[in-house]
């Protein structure tokens, strides 16, 4: 019997959580669920945002279920830093996992290109880098204002974070390749650790083949020849960027999911598409990505079975039963894709 928070949050996030909890109900999870009202409503309506009580309650859990965080009445950093990077922070979930697979059936911007060339993995420090929030403005609000953000990459940090890539390139046992994507050439101190860690960690792994591209050109490949990419770590910032543009190349943020992992300890899933204000309450956004992020948490739960089953069902029904992935467009709603993906478990 699994301990599962759920934090279905903001917008949409309430809507696509509960066709995830409802596929977990189907594919037969054992789980005991805690559900947490965090988010816009009880920050609105009590100015809180994590309460250190809730922090430690969810450290005891097996794993987290987050359908979405912000809302448009909210200043924009507010839920973000305050609940889902805090989330991550303190539960240590360094690595941010986001799996850029194109299923059968799904339309994809890139011509000519199918799911046997779109299939890689993203592992995204999840810790560090411009997301600790370290910084200051020098002469504020004046012509001589200086604003300054720091990346902070620490050896362990980033050790910790390739040693996951590492294992986790060969575990999946595909292209055996693992890219280190970064900007050796502009970041002189950031991306110089980043790399002579990358080939001292990769002198353990020598059945892993180790390639470097800087993030820009990284960009141009992803659309151009997504399929030399196998696994792909990089530092927080980047890793954002890129998953966001890999999402679309899978068929949009309607199916993109992700894993904050704390390899050791409590790990949380969610879409990887935000709020989307513009669809609440219409039953019409599509809860696959969701659906997804229950598959990834079956699969870090140990549960492989259950998770295969997911995502075959997910295949089976942009194979043969959605129109689109995209919101409003799928020719069901909601609720009914939820129940497609029930029926073809
Ligand atoms: C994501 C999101 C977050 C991030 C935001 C909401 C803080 O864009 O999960 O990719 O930048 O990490
Ligand atoms: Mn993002």
């Amino acid at each position: 019997m699994y301990k599962i928070a759920v934090i279905p949050g903001d917008g949409t996030g309430p809507e696509v959580i509960a066709e995830g909890l409802k596929v977990l109900d189907a594919v037969g999870l054992k789980y005991e669920k805690i559900m947490y009202d965090v988010g816009a409503e009880r920050y609105k309506k009590t100015g809180e945002v994590l309460p250190d009580s809730v922090l430690d309650e969810l450290r005891t859990v097996d794993a987290i279920y987050l359908g979405a965080v912000g809302h448009p009445d909210v200043k924009p950093g507010i839920l973000e830093q305050g609940l889902l990077l805090k989330l991550r922070f303190r539960l240590e979930q360094y690595i941010n996992l986001r799996p850029v697979k194109l299923y059968p059936g799904v339309w994809t911007p890139i011509k000519n290109k199918g799911p046997e060339d779109i299939d890689f993995v993203v592992v995204r420090e999840n810790n560090e880098g411009l997301y600790v929030g370290e910084g200051e403005f020098i002469d504020k609000d004046t012509p001589d204002e200086v604003a300054i953000q720091i990346s902070r990459n620490t050896r362990k940090g980033v050790d910790r974070c390739l040693e996951y890539a590492f294992d986790y390139t060969k575990r999946r046992n595909k292209g055996n390749t693992l890219t280190l994507v970064g900007k050796t050439n502009v970041l002189t101190y950031a991306f110089d650790l980043w790399e002579r860690a990358f080939n001292e960690m990769g002198e353990k792994y020598p059945s892993i083949k180790r390639d470097y591209a800087h993030v820009d050109a990284t960009c141009m490949w992803m659309l151009k020849n997504p399929e030399w990419f196998d696994v792909l770590v990089t530092d927080n910032m980047f890793g954002d960027i890129i998953t966001d543009l890999g999402a679309m190349t899978q068929g949009g943020m309607g199916i993109a999911a992700g894993g904050n992992i704390n390899p050791k300890g409590v790990s949380m899933f969610e879409p990887i598409g935000g709020s989307a204000p513009k669809y609440t309450g219409k039953n019409v956004i599509n809860p696959l990505a969701a659906i997804c992020a229950a598959s990834m948490m079956l699969s870090e739960l140990g549960e492989q079975d259950m998770a295969d089953k997911i995502e075959n069902a997910v295949m089976d029904i942009t194979a043969n039963k959605l129109k689109s992935l995209s919101a409003g467009k799928m020719g069901y709603s909601t609720q009914e894709v939820g129940d497609l993906v029930v029926a073809a478990l």
